[in-house]
């Protein structure tokens, strides 16, 4: 059995007053046991995240990193400050990185890397474009991000990643894949990484991500191999991200 696992993404939003907003919601065994519950926020709320969430199940993560390890690179935070402010989880490939900062495959995969060197978790985030979905290139544009990464890794780091399935036309759209929709796609992931390896496949979480909310989230969920979510928007509003995360429980 695959724990779920529910995953915020602040991106460039929030504030120290809401860490302690979800600090203090999630103090009170708020959360269900059986759902993973992570938290992305940006670098400067690291630690005080840590502190509010200190007592709740919730994991803290970063939303990108550098793939250095230290130097002259002015602005670029790696994976060591990372974990030292307490950070366990690190988005790597998130559409936005690939699109407003033109993070390729290599650059993706040697962030990769430098994350698992510092025994942070990466989570791969993949997806189509619109244009991609429309020329029916959906499969061969997600598996071939997946492989660019896996095919670089030996068998202990893949065991290390999670896999975020996000198209990019559903993120911060309103728009939501269907639970079909992205079931065929993680699916094919699944396929996809049990050439690798059967049991890596069968254990790896597949998360779903782009306009997941309260009100979608269980159906998304319900599929067989969506085994949880990265929430964009709906990571901002405690009590919308803690319906989401009961209706993975
Ligand atoms: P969204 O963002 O839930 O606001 O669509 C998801 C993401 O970008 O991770």
């Amino acid at each position: 059995m695959r724990m779920p696992l529910i995953a915020g993404n602040w991106k460039m939003n929030g504030s120290l007053a809401l860490v302690e907003a979800f600090g203090r919601a999630f103090a009170d065994g708020a959360l269900p046991v059986n759902v993973e519950v992570a938290l992305m926020v940006p670098f400067p709320f690291l630690e005080a995240a840590g502190r509010a969430l200190g007592e709740t199940s919730v994991t803290v993560g970063a939303q990108t990193l550098s793939d250095r390890p230290s130097g002259a690179f002015t602005g670029e935070v790696s994976a060591a400050m990372l974990r030292e402010c307490g950070a366990r989880l690190v988005l790597v490939g998130h559409s936005e990185r690939r699109t407003l900062f033109g993070e390729d495959d290599a650059a993706v995969l040697a962030r990769v890397k430098a994350a698992l060197a510092e025994r942070l978790t990466p989570v791969l985030c993949v997806g189509e474009t619109l244009e991609e979905r429309e020329a029916e290139r959906t499969e061969a544009v997600v598996l071939g991000q997946v492989e660019a990464v896996f095919d670089a890794l030996d068998e202990s780091e893949r065991a290390r990643l999670e896999v975020a399935y996000e198209p990019v036309w559903a993120i911060g759209t309103g728009r939501t894949a269907s639970p079909e929709q992205a079931q065929v796609v993680h699916a094919a992931i699944r396929g996809c990484l049990a050439r690798y390896d059967q049991a890596l496949a069968g254990g790896m979480r597949l998360l779903y991500g782009g306009s997941m909310k309260a009100d979608n989230a269980a159906e998304l969920l319900a599929q067989p191999d969506i085994d949880g979510g990265l929430v964009g928007g709906a990571s901002l509003k405690v009590d919308d991200f803690l319906a989401i995360c009961q209706s993975a429980g």
